[in-house]
């Protein structure tokens, strides 16, 4: 680095005269002024303040003036530079301002343009369906249980009291597997989860078994070869009809809200004995089997829920038979048990208005994502 040059003549280096920087301050201010935006004014504040500009470049010859030349210079210098930044502050908030004001103007927002969101997905009803039946079970100290869907025909039929003459089993439209003598089905129900429990443990036995099934059901809107049951078993010592009376109703408030009467009627299964169907009373009409006055349909027009029955049947119950419980070692002597048998595609369809049950089972998440995420 040189030290202070103390031979140069001041009077000779150009940019440090007061007219040059008068000028040069000049030049700065009205292109500050003309910016007419925050580019232009970004562009002036490049010419005429930055490192290259005409006063950055006059700032620095001031270190080779001899000292009192350099405290003339260095104070007009230092007055012009102040200046032109005074009046890019201004500026620029004006120009800022202005800015701000006009965007809010024109960035208006079209909701109607389509987004590229990825839409969220939605748990299946079914899947939640049976999670939250599981949950009812659940909360009443039950376990949960599954079985395999491909069963042994035992356990399916026999060890459920349907020998293999019984007439019965041939009510149940079976999908047999090949070869044809293996013994092997696609599980009609979900029963043989309760011959596997009783196999499996001692009781007392609490147990739930949501599931799918199989049957050669035509596919239309109220069938389907797949479907959903959820089972129910429980075995022990002194347990009665009012139990499971108890148990089924305390099932259908949770699910369907307080206060909708049920009713047992005579029925019959192979293993359980006495039996009974299950039903309650239509949860939109409360029994009248007539639509909501006022309602789309108009007045005196059937309710769509139950179809005008003022019921709906929601499945198979009864005391279990005690050849099933010797059957599967449990003795009938010592203990009683109920079961019972619903399914969860038909809860779903009334607790949600589905018309068509083919919706649970074609995969379009317009259907799906109707449901949203339940918890
Ligand atoms: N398994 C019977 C069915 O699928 C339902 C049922 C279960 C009935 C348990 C009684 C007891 O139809």
């Amino acid at each position: 680095m040189s030290g202070p040059n103390t031979d140069y003549d001041p009077v000779e280096v150009t940019p440090l005269k007061p007219e040059e920087v008068a000028a040069a301050r000049d030049a700065a201010l009205a292109a500050v002024a003309a910016a007419g935006d925050l580019e232009q004014l970004k562009q002036a504040r490049l010419e005429h303040a930055g490192d290259r500009s005409a006063l950055a470049l006059a700032n620095r010859e001031i270190r080779a003036l001899p000292p009192q030349a350099r405290k003339e210079a260095g104070q007009r210098i230092g007055q012009a530079r102040g200046a032109v930044n005074q009046a890019i502050a201004e500026r620029q908030a004006v120009l800022e301002a202005e800015h701000e004001e006009r965007m809010l103007v024109e960035e208006t927002v079209d909701v109607t343009l389509p987004t590229d969101r990825t839409v969220p997905g939605a748990r299946h009803p079914l899947t939640t369906g049976s999670e939250l039946i599981a949950d009812i079970f659940v909360a009443m100290g039950w376990a949960i249980a599954e079985g395999p869907v491909l069963e042994a025909e035992w356990l399916n039929f026999d060890a459920l009291n349907l020998g293999p003459d019984h007439p019965a089993r041939t009510m149940h439209d079976t999908f047999w597997t090949e070869p044809s003598d293996n013994g092997i089905v696609l599980r009609t129900h979900t029963s043989p989860v309760q011959a596997r429990t009783m196999l499996g443990q001692e009781p007392p036995i609490y147990v739930a078994c949501p599931g799918r099934v199989f049957r050669t059901d035509e596919y239309d809107a109220t069938h389907s070869p797949v479907f959903h049951q959820v089972e129910g078993l429980a075995i022990d010592e002194g347990l009665t009809m009012a139990h499971l009376r108890g148990t089924l109703d305390h099932l259908v408030s949770t699910l369907f809200g307080e206060g909708i009467e049920t009713r047992f009627r005579p029925s019959y299964f192979p293993f359980t004995e006495p039996s009974a169907e299950m039903d309650m009373v239509c949860f939109v009409c409360r029994g009248t089997g007539l639509a909501a006055p006022g309602g789309a349909t108009g007045a005196g027009a059937t309710c769509r829920t139950c179809r005008g029955e003022g019921w709906i049947e929601l499945g198979g119950c009864g005391m279990v038979n005690p050849r099933v419980l010797t059957a599967c070692g449990v003795d009938p002597e010592r203990y009683t048990g109920f079961a019972f048998g619903f399914g969860i595609d038909r809860i779903m369809m009334f607790r949600h208005g589905v018309e068509d049950l083919r919706g649970f089972f074609e995969g379009d998440v317009r259907f799906t994502t109707a449901f949203g995420s339940e918890l």
